[in-house]
């Protein structure tokens, strides 16, 4: 008889920024929102994703044993590693440190502390059914402008273009190949699928409005205040 299992992922967590446009004496992960750091709230909502069975951690070096003693509670098997200089150098790190099985990762910032466990699912269920990789995207809401010199230079069409957020999710193999590939290139990106979609079928799937990204002061403010609203530590 065939029983229905769910898909599987690892996940990683990439939390070795610096935060540098938030500011502060902190690294940005280790900012509090309440009782809880970044750190802890994006970790403990990819932990509640069924299908997660174990979560590696990048931070900066030096704060391994801080970030071990803020996740310690997680209900899934969680691995500190020292991150890089580049966002991409600490997901590669994050990489290296998970074994095969399964063979779907999740690749998630820490900024983007208020991701849903169901927005996992979402791109981790697209991997496990044979994309390659699953992004998740929102509208554009502005209208965007390419610039040059200070000058307008064009007026972008705002219908074929979408925000990529994360969780990301991707055959490991491929996400593996794409970013040792990347290094021997020299090639720098910002997140996971640019170092795939040229080569490989990376699904859009419907994002969040609601799963921003902590990155100005700004964002801070309203991040504090929603966590208060939320509870919950
Ligand atoms: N990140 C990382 N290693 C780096 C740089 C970034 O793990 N060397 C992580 C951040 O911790 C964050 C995610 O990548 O969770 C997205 O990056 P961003 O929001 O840009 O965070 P920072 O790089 O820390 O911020 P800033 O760019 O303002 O310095
Ligand atoms: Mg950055």
């Amino acid at each position: 008889m065939e029983t229905a299992t769910r898909a599987r992922a690892s996940a990683v967590i990439v939390a070795a920024g610096s935060g540098s446009r938030l500011g502060g004496r902190e690294p940005k992960a280790f900012r509090r929102l309440g009782a809880r750091s970044i750190l802890a709230r994006a970790a403990a909502g990819a932990a509640s994703a069924p299908g997660v069975v174990r979560i590696v951690v990048a931070v900066p070096a030096g704060l391994e044993a801080r970030a071990r003693e803020e996740l310690r509670d997680l209900p899934v098997p969680t691995e500190v590693v020292a991150g890089g200089p580049t966002r991409q150098d600490s997901v590669r790190l994050g990489l290296e440190a998970l074994p095969e099985d399964p063979p779907v990762v999740v690749v998630h910032d820490a900024a983007r502390c208020f991701a849903a466990p169901q927005l996992f699912v979402r791109v981790i269920d697209a991997v496990a059914a044979g994309a390659v990789g699953a992004v998740p995207v929102v509208e554009v809401v502005d209208t965007v402008k390419r610039l040059g010199d200070g000058r307008v230079l064009a007026t972008l069409e705002r219908a074929e273009l979408a925000l990529a957020q994360t969780p990301q999710a991707f055959d490991l193999a491929a996400l593996r190949a794409a970013h040792v590939r990347a290094v021997a290139q020299g090639r720098r990106a910002s997140d996971d699928a640019a170092l795939l979609e040229a080569d490989h079928e990376v699904l859009a799937v419907p994002g969040d409005p609601g799963n921003v990204k902590v990155t100005t002061p700004w964002d801070l403010v309203l991040a504090e205040r929603r966590a208060r609203e939320e509870g919950g530590g």
